[in-house]
């Protein structure tokens, strides 16, 4: 990994004859940055960034967002050709190994990711520990923490070929983990991965599949899958994406540490947008009720957001809802749904927060979620499973960022400071 100095930056303490000069480092695209590393050293002062909304965390080669302009790459490529002319399979290939895979690596990459799509037998006794009712995230959430426990023989992360063999099991068997989530929370048998499936194909089959009745794979709906999973694969430093990073600078085992991505994924403010888009859509219940619910949106005491709208980067557009709200519309009609009042409902809610001066002044658009929603709903997928297959897709970013972590010779454990507020040191009272 690489970057340039070029120039620097010289921060001055008021009050004090103290400076210093902070290289100003340069990225392949995108704003400079300076760092700051050696400012504590030189100036006995720390930066104060919650949410670290203005802080390079570190460096990537992975995926690029240009936030005002609306523009996602993974790996140098826009992700409306990746939707389009791509599928998740190469998408995968290409987010963990740098470049397009030519004919014959595509071939056996996904070769190696079919044989790892069975999980050890005795995995499945765990999910009987699960209530009924769990939700699937806090199974899969345990059962892939608990993968560790089984691959012992993957789980050096100083060793490449056991890197590359848990890279292949977390993009093989989260899909498998995830339909059994499913099938355990509907009293439904375990269906069993099938290799002669597409990637998106099999995931489909795994949970809407029963033993007792053949089941052939849609291609429009197998198609939107695949592009779910792409347009959801990676995100640069996200959330869960920097809990990823986050636990495994401390050397904590891949599984470990994509469990503890899965958990930060589950928040209402991140992956769990999806599932929280259709449930505010119901509370909604109609066109008519939309003026009161932007009114306890803008109402900053109700505490109530417009989920789905609004990102940390995009101050523009999200361009993974555009080809999402594309696909929406190829599955509706696909399926036969011409009237979907939730659909009419989005579209209304859409075209009036867009010419909101609360919304435009905050620059708060649709994203990713908002779309994503309504066609898992109209694939017969349950609510409670959409933030599931948000990770399912996010599992190949969360383990190309990780690699890249651990293959960064810059690497050190995560550690941020804090600016101390509680009382200064005090002496136990004598009583
Ligand atoms: N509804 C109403 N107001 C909003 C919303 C929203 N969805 N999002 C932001 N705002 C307002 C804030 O209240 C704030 O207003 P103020 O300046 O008057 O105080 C202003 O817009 C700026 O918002 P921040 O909270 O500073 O934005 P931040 O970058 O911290 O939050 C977030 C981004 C978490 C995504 C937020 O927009 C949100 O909660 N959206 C709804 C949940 C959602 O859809 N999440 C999915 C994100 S995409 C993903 O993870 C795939």
């Amino acid at each position: 990994m690489s970057n340039t100095a070029k120039g620097s930056v010289t921060v001055t303490l008021d009050g004090s004859n103290k400076s210093a000069t902070l290289p100003l480092l340069q990225g392949s695209i995108g704003p400079d940055v300076f760092d700051i590393r050696k400012l504590y050293s030189d100036l006995g002062v720390f930066t104060f960034d919650p949410g670290y909304g203005g802080t390079a965390a570190c460096e990537s080669e992975i995926t690029y967002i240009d936030g005002d302009q609306g523009v996602l790459l993974y790996r140098g490529y826009p992700i409306e050709q990746l939707a389009e002319k791509s599928d998740f399979i190469e998408v995968s290939y290409l987010l963990l190994n740098g470049e397009l895979p030519t004919p014959e690596q595509r071939k056996k990459f996904e070769h190696d990711v079919t044989m790892h799509t069975m999980v050890h037998e005795q995995l499945r006794s765990f999910f009987q520990g699960f209530r009924r009712d769990a939700h699937p995230m806090a199974i899969l959430c345990g059962v892939v923490g608990a993968l560790s426990a089984f691959y012992h023989d993957s789980l050096d992360i100083n060793d490449p070929a056991q890197r590359e063999i848990s890279a292949f099991r977390l993009l093989a068997k989260v899909p498998t983990i995830a339909a059994w989530a499913y099938k355990y929370s509907i009293g439904q048998p375990f269906m069993y991965p099938r290799n002669d499936l597409s990637y998106a194909e099999n995931f489909l089959y795994m949970m809407t599949a029963v033993p007792a009745e053949d089941w052939k794979p849609n291609p429009i709906l197998s198609r939107a899958m695949d592009r779910i999973l792409v347009l959801h694969a990676d995100h640069e430093q996200n959330a869960s994406t920097s809990t990823v990073r986050l636990a495994g600078s401390t050397g904590a085992n891949p599984f470990a540490c994509i469990a503890a991505g899965i958990a930060a994924l589950w928040g209402p403010a991140h992956g769990g947008a999806n599932e929280a888009v259709l449930k505010m859509l119901g509370e909604i219940g109609s066109v008519e009720n939309i003026p009161d619910f932007i009114a306890k949106v803008k109402d900053k005491n109700s505490g109530v957001k417009l989920m789905g709208f609004g990102h940390r980067v995009y101050k523009n557009f999200d361009p993974r809802a555009k080809i999402m709200q594309a696909t929406c519309h190829e599955v509706l009609k696909e399926l036969g749904i011409k009237d979907e009042p939730l659909l009419d409902l989005a579209v209304a809610l859409e075209k009036i927060a867009l010419e909101d001066e609360y919304f435009v002044s905050r620059k708060l658009y649709p994203n990713v979620d908002f779309y994503s929603g309504i066609i898992l709903k109209a694939m017969g997928i349950p609510t409670h499973m959409f933030t599931v297959l948000f990770a399912v897709a996010r599992t190949i970013g969360w383990v190309s960022q990780w690699k890249e972590m651990i293959e960064d010779p810059a690497q050190r454990i995560g550690r941020p400071r804090q600016i101390y507020t509680g009382p200064a040191q005090r002496d136990y009272p004598t009583r």
